[in-house]
């Protein structure tokens, strides 16, 4: 079933930044654009690669790796070598923090 899950205390995460958590081992990956909290699943779909460190420009994210880009409100895959979206999550903030919806 899916549940909320307490990611980041809001405050923490800064604009254009990214960070990741695991819940029960999947590792997600949180991102602030301009105020507004996305959640992806936190590894790349290439290879083992943390989006959480990837470079973030706009509503997209470049994998560290070898650069592939995804757009973050959709995981939408958008250059090679990346051809499979990532997993996005619903998110949520209450009383500062960031919360997000793991099924
Ligand atoms: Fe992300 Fe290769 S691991 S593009």
């Amino acid at each position: 079933a899916a549940e909320w899950v307490m990611a980041v205390e809001a405050s923490a995460l800064a604009s254009e930044d990214a960070m990741r958590f695991t819940h029960k081992g999947r590792c997600i990956a949180v991102y602030n654009l301009s105020g507004e909290f996305y959640a992806t699943s936190g590894i790349c779909t290439h290879e083992h690669a943390f989006m959480s460190e990837g470079y973030i420009d706009g509503e997209t994210v470049e994998c560290p790796l070898h650069q592939g880009l995804f757009n973050i409100r959709t995981g939408a895959a958008l250059s090679p070598p990346v051809t499979k979206n990532l997993k996005t999550f619903k998110t949520k903030i209450e009383n500062g923090q960031v919360y997000v919806l793991v099924d």
